[in-house]
């Protein structure tokens, strides 16, 4: 059963905890926190201070996507403050082997992200390090974008590499995603499933939720 974790990014921050809670008990298996440095991509969000915040609230597993410069300088931190994944973007990433190792070594769950014009071969030689591929259906940055169609033969692609040499990571996919895409995103492959405003911006989250695990 694809994993639906809603981006803490739409939700409302003056009230962040009861947003999470509402989530959680709504059916949400992760929580996705966007960190973002005003660099990597135009938008500056939060860091450590917010995940170590959210930490207490809730069971769920912290899915951590660094849309940032030189994540290195910040893995510790956010695996301090109670991070249970960190993605980071291949394209932030100069030795990528080696920031993988490091944030395994951390007893976290290692991400790697691809922007929708970043090919899926980048990371063929690391699909065999990490617990989660994240391509991004949007460039990165905001909420609320439209779903960036040719992201969908990745997703098939890395799919099909992913049973070639019997590996188990997840593919995330990460932007737009509504129950229309989210069936799309399913059927190439996808195992979890990030959703922003679809849940956030709805008035009934568990019904926002279910519609994009089961379909409408
Ligand atoms: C975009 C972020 C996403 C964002 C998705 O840079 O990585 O997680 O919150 O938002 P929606 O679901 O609204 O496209
Ligand atoms: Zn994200």
């Amino acid at each position: 059963m694809v994993k639906i974790a809603p981006s803490i990014l739409s939700a409302n921050f003056a009230k962040l905890g009861e947003e999470i809670k509402d989530v959680e008990e709504g059916g949400a298996d992760w929580i996705h926190i966007d960190v973002m440095d005003g660099h990597f991509v135009p938008n500056i969000t939060m860091g450590p201070l917010v995940v170590g915040a959210v930490r207490p609230v809730t069971k769920l597993p912290l899915d951590v996507h660094l849309m940032i410069e030189n994540p290195d300088q910040y893995l510790e931190a956010f695996a301090k403050a109670g991070a249970d994944t960190i993605s980071v973007h291949v394209e932030a990433c100069r030795h990528l082997h080696r920031t993988i190792q490091e944030i395994r070594s951390l007893g976290v769950n290692p991400g790697v992200v691809l922007n929708p014009a970043t090919p899926v071969e980048w990371i063929a030689p690391i699909l065999g390090d990490v617990g989660l591929v994240l391509l991004m259906t949007v460039n990165p940055g905001f909420g609320g974008q439209a779903f960036i169609e040719s992201v969908v033969p990745k997703i098939e692609k890395l799919h099909r590499l992913k049973k070639e040499q019997g590996l188990a990571f997840d593919i995330e996919v990460d932007g737009g995603i509504h129950p229309e895409t989210a069936q799309k995103c399913t059927q190439a492959g996808a195992t979890v499933l990030v959703a922003g405003s679809n849940i956030f911006k709805s008035k009934n989250r568990k019904k926002a939720i279910q519609a994009l695990k089961y379909g409408q």
